[in-house]
């Protein structure tokens, strides 16, 4: 909640707005899994390549871009943008002192509009200043990262000739959108790599089930009845977390998952004084709102803020920042319904772990960036060797750290 102030309440069009520090540190953290990414590769040649990245604006972000940085790619070849949800403002700071373009639109919300459809424009007038500004020094290679599958349907949108193009996708729902599309260049699938899908879920699933007992502990500390929506990798952590000491049902749309069936839900609803959302899409809309009981408290652990109705709560109260609790007809809204382990923080989840998933990432990028463009369409897996090797040391690190 530091560096944040308001620019009004949330009326129409008044955008809310991270602060950032003047002070920042001088280095991100040294994260040495990318050196076991690297290791993969021999020389790689990224010095006429521009690279535009759509992620999470963490110290451990930028860790992984200053290693691009070691291999040749030249600072002002780099375009960032992130999601105002789980921007670091000190991050961001950092990055920008360290002369890396990151979009100021990775600070901001209009709390009365959908995150969804703000990022979409975001980053569509993002690409646009990013791809005119790297035209005019010709690159021979042009890399995108994402993260959820926005910025490479932009690229494609914008970009006619493709033969230059090769991109890395980090999530699941991005790989999802994506195999939608016709892509004629290559994608790295680190989304769907087996090292991120093993052990990526229980690093998630912990830093969400900590924070939702913090949350607990604070807005509701009597409460004992817990709904959790969506039975998946999360929320099942979530839900195994929390049963010693709450009474927790789950509803999942698979009836395997699932305590009641969807005929109940409304009077589980009714029930419930805590409901946490695991889905990734919309479990509660706004007609079942009149179902909660008062004073319910609503958690989100999804990315975004898909979960339950947000905007229409959101517009119902004045918003001072973006890591606010709300409290609208009864209903506790918590960090304005985006996901609950995003508070503003460097790292939500310590270096130490997560740079298993920004080790991924950078391979992803060389992988990339050594594959030619008419070698292969659409999603390519991420190289088997470097996922082993990254696992490998990721394995020992926890390890060496549990037996300190
Ligand atoms: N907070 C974070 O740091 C973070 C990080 C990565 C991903 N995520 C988010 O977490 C979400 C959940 O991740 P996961 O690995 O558990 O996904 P998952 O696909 O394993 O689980 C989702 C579950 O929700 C169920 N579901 C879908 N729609 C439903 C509905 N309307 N009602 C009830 N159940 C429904 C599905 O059947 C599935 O079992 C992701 O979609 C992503 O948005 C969050």
């Amino acid at each position: 909640m530091n560096h944040l102030s308001s620019l009004g309440s949330s009326s129409p069009g008044r955008r809310i707005r991270a602060i950032p520090p003047r002070r920042v540190r001088p280095a991100p953290p040294h994260l040495p899994l990318l050196g076991a990414a690297r290791a993969s590769f021999g020389s790689i040649a990224l010095a006429d390549t521009c690279l535009l990245a759509c992620q999470h604006i963490l110290s451990s972000t930028h860790s992984l871009l200053r290693a691009l940085v070691a291999d040749g790619l030249e600072r002002r070849n780099i375009a960032v943008i992130g999601k105002c949800y789980s921007t670091s403002a000190a991050a961001y700071a950092e990055m920008r002192a360290d002369g890396l373009r990151v979009c100021p639109s990775s600070l901001e919300l209009d709390p009365r509009r959908s995150f969804d459809e703000q990022f979409r424009a975001s980053v569509d007038a993002f690409t646009r200043a990013a791809l005119a500004a790297f035209e005019q020094r010709r690159p021979r290679r042009i890399l995108v990262l994402d993260d959820g599958g926005e910025l490479i349907a932009a690229v494609c949108e914008q970009v006619s000739d493709r033969s230059r193009l090769a991109a890395v996708e980090q999530t699941t729902s991005g790989w999802q959108k994506l195999r939608q599309r016709e892509l004629d260049f290559p994608v790295v699938n680190v989304a769907r790599s087996s090292a991120k899908l093993v052990h990526e879920s229980p690093l998630i699933a912990e830093s969400v089930a900590e924070q939702v007992e913090q949350v607990l502990a604070r807005v509701a500390p009597g409460a004992r009845r817990v709904l959790v929506l969506g039975a998946g990798a999360v929320g099942d952590a979530v839900r195994l977390r929390l049963a010693g000491a709450h009474a927790v049902k789950r509803f999942d749309l698979d009836p395997a998952r699932s305590d009641f069936d969807a005929a109940r839900l409304a009077e589980a609803l009714a029930q419930a004084e805590v409901v946490i959302g695991c889905t990734g899409g919309c479990s509660l809309p706004r007609e079942l709102h009149s179902r909660l009981r008062p004073g319910c408290v609503l958690i989100s652990a999804s990315s975004s803020d898909r979960e339950f109705d947000a905007p229409a709560l959101r517009a119902a109260a004045p918003v001072t920042h973006l890591h606010e609790d709300l409290c609208v007809d009864g209903v506790h809204l918590v960090n304005l319904g985006f996901p609950i382990n995003f508070q503003g923080e460097r790292d939500p989840i310590a270096p130490a772990k997560i740079q298993l998933t920004r080790a991924l990432l950078y391979g992803g990028v060389l992988q990339a960036a050594a594959t030619p463009s008419a070698a292969a369409r659409g999603f390519v897996d991420l190289d088997g060797a470097l996922q082993a090797r990254v696992v490998r040391d990721f394995t020992r690190t926890l390890a060496d750290e549990r037996a300190a």
